[in-house]
């Protein structure tokens, strides 16, 4: 029988700290129940079947064979996600973990998720320039995550034991696939960065400190505190200039009946922002918005598990 491997690995989302954590402040982050798949078996050739991105899975593919010195090596590779992809749901950082994981136990190397996780990172450097690590991270190990890149050798991150049942229900809507992409996005908060050092330094501070409270309120499960904090997490996004004019108009109106909403990735500014994550005490109020705007909402589970092989 021709040996399949198959592993799954989950989107994540940013409940703070995106953007910010590219400059060594922390974040909070959540593996969702949202999840890209791999299956690889040996061919004559070497295929890919993948609805998106078949270049990025192909990178992917050569670059973790290279690392394993396999590069002879003729596979069939299926990809099939269910994650949004360059949209803040960390698609390409789920697809680099579960690639490195099918093929790490394809070639019968121990699932370490410490080497998953630095090959994966490495895959997302390539791809964005100068990543934080913290989507490949979540993805990797799942849950929910402090994560903080203190240099690039010193990646620190602890599981936080968050009960998601009894967090409140985020809402995400999908505000539209950015034009740009990750890496652009990062870019564009670099310049504001060399631009005007002293207003962004204060600017990601801000972020550091809201994330902070978060944290808190999240274990203290303050329904209160954690809307207060997205609030003023979002005004800080816009202050950083990653929001697009689209998605501000959805989240003022969320505000204006009583919820709030962020962006929970890299945001854009030309088309569409991504996801954005929504909370409201009836979060019915939340799909109505979306469904009049004609914008794809669904309820999210967080704390997620992280990369794992699944039965063929
Ligand atoms: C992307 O999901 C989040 C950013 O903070 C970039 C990163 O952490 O690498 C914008």
């Amino acid at each position: 029988m021709v040996k399949t491997v198959r592993v799954s690995a989950p989107g994540k989302i940013i409940l703070s700290g995106e953007h910010a954590v590219v400059y060594g402040k922390p974040a909070i982050l959540a593996a969702v129940n949202r999840r890209l798949f791999v299956s690889i078996k040996k061919s004559t050739k070497n295929e890919i079947i993948a609805s998106e991105s078949p270049e990025l899975v192909e990178f992917a593919r050569d670059f973790v064979l290279r690392a394993l010195g396999k590069q002879k090596e003729k596979l069939k590779i299926k990809i099939f996600s269910e994650i949004p992809v360059g949209s803040g749901m960390g698609s390409s950082a789920a697809l680099a973990v579960a690639m490195t994981a099918a093929l790490f136990k394809f070639f019968n190397q121990p699932f370490n998720k410490e080497k998953i996780n630095e090959i994966a990172y490495e895959i997302e450097k390539k791809q964005h320039g100068n990543p934080s690590g913290g989507d490949n991270t979540t993805s990797t190990y799942g849950g929910f995550l402090w994560y903080r890149k203190e240099a690039e050798f010193l990646k620190l991150f602890k599981p936080l034991d968050f009960d998601f049942e009894k967090l409140p229900r985020f809402v995400l809507i999908n505000t539209g696939r950015p034009l740009e992409t990750t890496g652009e996005m990062v870019t564009k908060v670099r310049k504001l960065y060399e631009k005007k050092p002293r207003q962004t330094e204060e600017i990601f501070q801000k972020i550091e400190k809201a994330t902070k409270k978060l944290l808190v309120a999240l274990r203290e499960k303050n329904d209160g505190e954690i809307g207060e904090v997205i609030r003023e997490n979002e005004q800080l996004l816009e202050k950083l200039g990653v929001v697009g004019n689209s998605a501000k108009r959805i989240i003022k109106e969320i505000e204006g009946v009583g919820g709030v909403a962020k962006v929970c990735g890299a945001g854009g500014v030309k088309e569409g922002s991504g996801i954005i994550l929504g909370f409201h005490p009836r979060k019915n109020s939340l799909l109505e918005i979306a469904k009049e705007r004609n914008l794809s909402a669904f309820e999210v589970k967080l704390g997620e598990e992280g990369v794992k092989i699944e039965k063929n």
